[in-house]
């Protein structure tokens, strides 16, 4: 008879206080704390004397011979929108996580990145395993979005000790894994998912990653408050952190990285999601300006900005007599509560009453913007409509309105005038004191009106 292997030993250690019990108990009878025993391996001491004498490449190495990492090791997705994101694409031996909510388009997105990689290395294979759906499923979404290169290698596992066996297997260019919390591994009881079999699954995966260099892509859920289920230690073990979420209005898909040990967490990627897949949008301003009215009175252009990214949105106002006795307000894509109090600066400050009129607010292209520095946008659209008199079609704007009638500055001065600039805008009303800090830079090309009175804005206009 075969002699088999010992199985390594499954414990339960207190998360709070680091006590070990054989069992799972509801409380820890160390420090008292309830639901605080998760399972785990035991580390067992032949194996990690074993561990540390075979670790190679872990010699002490002045920090002058230490390589760069150069743009050349880093392999490209064939999506410049997911390579910047990246910092310029996967990093050999990178684990990065990629997150959001059930049907964002994570499968979709990694099948795309995947062929992606196989296309550009059509001597290598790129392995893709799901436990989520089966080959079919996963094959015939790839193929509808024109992702089924034949070295693209599919594998329904969940096991994630069989996962890593074909992965040494088959040497592919990179490892993705659809999701962490579907996989598990047999040496534990917990079930997949808990946060004994996920951080144990993506600890082997990361020494996978590691100890081949193979750049390894984990798929994980999000809970309802937008944390990634499971451990939060999953986040501070992997290298790359990146989110997929929806823009707020739907039309678009965004890709952020949280943390990038290899790059800027600054960059977002935009995709819209069609009936062909993913499409990256690499204009996404001027996509939002394109059916512009050009001369017709209640139309600005504000400089809003959706993360990092600047984002040049027309913002529409109406003003028209009241349907009933006393004027309604309809705002869609900004605040409601906002555009009231604009209303009632506006009559205040600038000696613009309209207490009385109907007054709707539209952002174009169904976005939703939620930052102040929209303000002066929505009450210079309403001042427009009002005195029916159309805003240049050239100009830009951005600010803040405070109750006083003051134009307050805003964070990222520069991105949006450089956007402005970028999109054929020559003018730009901003706040004094954005103006004053301006790089010299952001100065060129453009004509600037610095604001700070919401009286002289209208002026201005
Ligand atoms: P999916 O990638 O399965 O999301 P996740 O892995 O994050 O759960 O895609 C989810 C949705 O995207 C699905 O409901 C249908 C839609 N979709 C399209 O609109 N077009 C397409 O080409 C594909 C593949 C999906
Ligand atoms: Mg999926």
């Amino acid at each position: 008879m075969a002699k088999t292997k010992a199985r390594p030993r499954a414990v339960h250690r207190c998360q709070a206080c680091g006590h070990l019990e054989p069992k799972w108990l509801g409380r820890c009878p160390a420090c008292q704390e309830w639901g605080s025993l998760v399972e785990e391996l035991a580390a067992e001491p032949a194996t990690r004397a074993a561990a540390v004498a075979i670790s190679d490449g872990a010699a002490p190495t002045s920090i002058a011979d230490v390589a760069d990492i150069e743009a050349g090791d880093r392999l490209g997705t064939s999506l410049g929108e997911i390579d910047r994101v990246l910092g310029g694409g996967l990093v050999p031996g990178a684990l990065a996580l990629l997150g959001g909510e059930p049907g964002i388009g994570k499968s979709t997105l990694l099948v795309q990145a995947l062929a992606g990689v196989a296309r550009a290395l059509p001597g290598r294979k790129v392995l893709y395993a799901t436990g989520e759906e089966s080959v079919a499923q996963t094959a015939l979404r790839a193929r509808r979005v024109g992702a089924a290169p034949a070295n693209l290698i599919l594998v329904a596992e969940t096991d994630v000790d069989r996962v890593l066996a074909h992965a040494r297997a088959l040497a592919p260019a990179v490892l993705a894994v659809d999701s962490i919390q579907t996989v598990h591994t047999a040496l534990l009881d917990s079930i997949p998912g808990s946060v004994a079999q996920v951080r144990e699954c993506a600890g082997r995966l990361m020494q996978f990653a590691k100890t081949t260099a193979t750049p390894t892509l984990l798929v994980g859920h999000v809970t309802k408050d937008g944390g990634l289920a499971g451990p939060k230690t999953l986040e501070h073990l992997v290298d790359v952190v990146l989110a997929f979420e929806s823009d707020g209005s739907g039309v678009y898909r965004i890709l952020r990285s949280h943390k990038n040990r290899f790059g800027s967490t600054q960059e977002i990627g935009v995709f819209e999601m069609r009936g062909s897949g993913l499409v990256e949008v690499l204009e996404p301003s001027a996509h939002l300006l394109a059916e512009r009215p050009a001369g017709a009175p209640g139309s600005v252009v504000v400089a809003s900005a959706d993360g990092n990214r600047p984002l040049l949105v027309e913002i529409q106002a109406l003003v028209a007599p009241p349907s009933a006795g006393i004027g309604r307000r309809t705002a869609a894509g900004v605040d409601g509560n906002r555009v009231a109090l604009l209303l009632a600066v506006l009559a205040q400050r600038a000696g613009l009453d309209l207490l009385a009129q109907d007054v709707f607010v539209n952002v174009a292209g169904g976005v939703r913007l939620d930052e102040p520095a929209v303000d002066l946008g929505i009450a210079c659209a309403i001042a427009s409509s009002a005195r029916g008199r159309a805003v240049d079609a050239r100009t830009v704007l951005f600010g803040e309105v405070g109750l006083a009638g003051e134009i307050r500055a805003v964070p990222m001065g520069d991105a949006r005038l450089a956007e402005a600039k970028k999109l054929g805008f020559a003018r730009a009303i901003v706040p004094a004191q954005n103006l004053a800090r301006l790089e010299p830079a952001a100065r060129d090309g453009l004509e600037l009106f610095g604001v700070d009175r919401l009286g002289a804005a209208l002026g201005a206009l």
